[in-house]
């Protein structure tokens, strides 16, 4: 039987047949109404640590970058050897048959930093060639399991991504995912929490990663442009489900860019990505939703400008792992050139991890606040699947 969207999951039995570790992903939602306020609500400055600026990081990667130790490694490489051994499906992999019994509270601190913090870090040094991509996807995932919870990332239920261009064309914006082309992507957030990036191989020239604190960017539009900060906060936005609509659902979603989260002192929340919503033509042109209005695309545009003045950029080398927080920092990536064959086209492991509101993850304004896996993209009953390659 197919679950309802607006279930808790402690109310219902998930299959484990399905789903192996008893959760499911949620997937995108409208916000609750009630959660919608007018801009007049919204703060004139944002202060504390998920404000920064490019200059307090751009010379000082040791302030961002943790080159994992021989010991960190070890822990790492036990627990995948052990959970390998054990013939676990990797789908049902958690932090109790993964242990880390010292990583763990670097990873614990580190979960802090992400969530109410800079909300981003560099690992250097994870041994992905040494490994191979088996051994790597197991130990990045379980690394992944103490920071949030596995959310499945497509309509065919990738819980391990794979960023790699597959030949799709970028223009196709209606149904084509720009993580599997070498396009450029403008600032956007992932749809979850967290968003982990494990490079296994680069590209011969680009794809270099640019990140922003929203929350900067937010205080230098409430400065100079007011009236597109209004825009953003406005639920006037269609963001494109781009096919990937389980049954029951509209093929996209109503909602605003900015909001605030629930309850007392709430943070300024941000959920963008102008691709999805440029992507709508095709029922637009029908009638079916407004066009973008003049006031949205400068507003885009300005958005887009204004990351690029404060934007923070980063290499990723093999082996090296980024994690961001989608709730207060939007990334880009440049467009990229593959190297010619044999050599291996540029390869990103890609984690959407959920952190839910009752394990100190941010109150969000969606049904689904307190379920583990919330966000991400679920199609109907679609079983979670961690291929090891692109596919
Ligand atoms: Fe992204």
């Amino acid at each position: 039987m197919a679950l309802t969207q607006h279930q808790p999951s402690s109310s219902i039995s998930i299959p484990r047949d399905i789903f192996p570790d008893g959760l499911k992903t949620t997937g995108q939602h409208p916000p609750l109404p009630e959660h919608i306020h007018p801009f007049e609500k919204f703060p004139t400055e944002i202060t504390g640590p998920t404000v920064w600026k490019p200059e307090e990081y751009r010379d000082n990667p040791e302030k961002w970058t943790h080159q994992f130790t021989e010991a960190e490694i070890e822990e790492l490489s036990v627990a995948a050897d052990e959970f390998l051994r054990n013939k676990i499906p990797m789908t049902g992999i958690s932090k109790s048959n993964f242990p880390l019994p010292n990583l763990s509270t670097r990873l614990h601190e580190l979960r802090s930093d992400l969530l109410d913090g800079k909300g981003f870090i560099l690992f250097k040094g994870f041994p992905v060639e040494k490994w191979g991509n088996h051994k790597s996807a197991i130990a990045y995932m379980g690394l992944g399991t103490y920071l949030g919870y596995f959310v499945s990332q497509n309509s065919r239920g990738h819980v391990l991504g794979h960023v790699k261009d597959l030949g799709e064309d970028p223009t196709q914006i209606d149904s084509v995912r720009i993580y599997r082309t070498n396009a450029r992507q403008f600032f956007h957030a992932d749809d979850s929490d967290i968003v982990g990036l494990l490079c296994i191989h680069r590209a011969r020239e680009g794809g270099e990663s640019d990140l922003v604190s929203s929350h900067h960017v937010y205080n230098v539009l409430a400065k100079e442009r007011p009236d597109v900060l209004k825009t953003l906060t406005e639920p006037i936005w269609y963001f494109d489900r781009k096919g990937e609509t389980s049954k029951g659902q509209e093929e996209y979603i109503k909602t605003s860019v900015v909001y605030l989260e629930r309850g007392e002192n709430p943070r300024v929340y941000t959920k963008w990505d102008p691709y999805y919503v440029r992507s709508l033509t095709r029922f637009s042109d029908a009638g079916i939703i407004p066009p973008l209005s003049a006031a949205q695309v400068e507003a885009l545009e300005v958005l887009e400008a204004t990351c690029n003045r404060v934007k923070l950029h980063m290499i990723l080398e093999v082996g090296d792992i980024q994690f961001l927080a989608n709730s207060h920092v939007l990334h880009a990536r440049t467009a990229y050139v593959d190297h010619a064959p044999p050599t291996p086209r540029r390869h990103l492991m890609r984690l959407w991890l959920a952190t839910p509101e009752n394990e100190g993850g941010w109150k969000l304004p969606f049904w689904d606040s307190n379920e583990k896996k919330r966000g991400g993209i679920q199609v109907d009953d679609q079983a979670p699947v961690a291929p090891l390659d692109a596919e």
